[in-house]
């Protein structure tokens, strides 16, 4: 059967971002944070890319290099027929190598929450695999979702989650994730996850401050995206990026780091009164948590969300892993 002609989207109307709420609360709380998830606009997309290719930013070549180097074991382990199922849809790199190395998958979702960056996306995928049938979902992977039915019955549904991405949840949110990603596949799915491990802070700090400036240049941006988005009226230049690792929390902490006494505005959209915050020298604004997780961590999180780790994948220096959970 040939799935070229045009892809069918699966639209779960995810609500639109309350971006503007969003700021309002974070600003308001005490230390002060911005979500993550606001870093993504166009430029700050492309930084991302930027950053995926640093010297000192090793996760994605290193996970890239997992699964070049076992994609055929990974294929066979998880079987043929499969109805794959990935979040979040990203450079697609990944993707190809892994839909490349499968056996006969038959159909693959993509999930995202920007419904014009999934359909181009999907339509990518779609006339390069002419024997996939490809369902990509509109939808907010975060919250409970449903899935389109593929015409030929897989023989199983199987998720894919790289980048750790899942590094960006506390992990009660991560657990609730993994939990909610069983029920979704069922008790013969499977999940293959992408994790960054616990490292030498050393290595794991100059990940998030490289020399040329550009993870700095990625965190600043949240804060020119919101100047345009929310007609914020941060002063760039009263900030600084900063990045450290919490051993103890295991994870790696970004931040920005305000250097002169500086107010900002959050307007009000009916006009009326707008909200504003007074930020002194030495107050932050924490943008972003990477979680890194050790083996038996990571283990421990998934098992207490239904699985079982099946399998392992890891670099020369266990720097990066692969697992793949199963839910029977
Ligand atoms: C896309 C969330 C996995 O945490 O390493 C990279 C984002 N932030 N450099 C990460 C990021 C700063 C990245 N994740």
């Amino acid at each position: 059967m040939s799935h070229t002609d045009e892809v069918t989207l699966h639209d779960l109307h995810p609500a639109a971002d309350s971006i503007r709420e969003d700021v309002l609360e974070g600003l308001s709380a005490r230390p002060k944070h911005l979500p993550p998830k606001y870093f993504y606009d166009a430029r700050g997309a492309s930084l991302f890319e930027r950053i995926t290719t640093l010297d000192e930013y090793y996760p994605t070549r290193t996970e890239l290099d997992i699964l070049d180097t076992h994609a055929d074991e990974m294929a066979d382990a998880i079987g043929p027929d499969v109805h794959l199922i990935e979040f979040g849809s990203g450079s697609g790199l990944k993707t190809r190598l892994l839909l490349r190395a499968l056996h006969s998958p038959s159909a693959y979702s993509p999930v995202d929450i920007s419904r014009r960056q999934l359909v181009d996306f999907a339509a990518d995928i779609a006339r390069e695999c002419p024997d996939l049938q490809v369902l990509p979902v509109c939808a907010d992977y975060t919250s409970e979702m449903s899935l389109p039915e593929p015409d030929a019955r897989p023989a199983r549904r199987v998720a894919f989650f790289p980048g750790s991405s899942i590094g960006n949840f506390r992990p009660p949110h991560a657990t609730a994730f993994l939990r909610r990603v069983r029920n979704l596949c069922g008790s013969a799915g499977a999940l293959l996850i992408g994790v960054d491990l616990d490292k030498d802070p050393a290595i794991l700090e100059r990940a998030y401050n490289d020399d040329d400036g550009v993870t700095a240049a990625f965190n600043l941006n949240m804060l020119i995206r919101l100047n345009r988005d929310v007609g914020t009226d941060f002063d760039t230049a009263a900030f600084r990026h900063e990045a450290f690792y919490d051993a103890e929390r295991q994870r790696i902490e970004m931040r920005l780091l305000c250097t002169q006494a500086s107010r900002v505005t959050i307007p009000d959209p009916a006009g009326e009164s707008p909200e504003i915050f007074e930020l002194d020298i030495g107050d932050h604004i924490t943008t972003e948590y990477s979680y890194k997780y050790s083996r038996s961590g990571f283990q421990e999180m998934a098992q207490k969300a239904g699985w079982k780790s099946a399998r392992f994948w890891t670099d020369a220096r266990s720097w990066f892993g692969i697992w793949l959970l199963e839910a029977g």
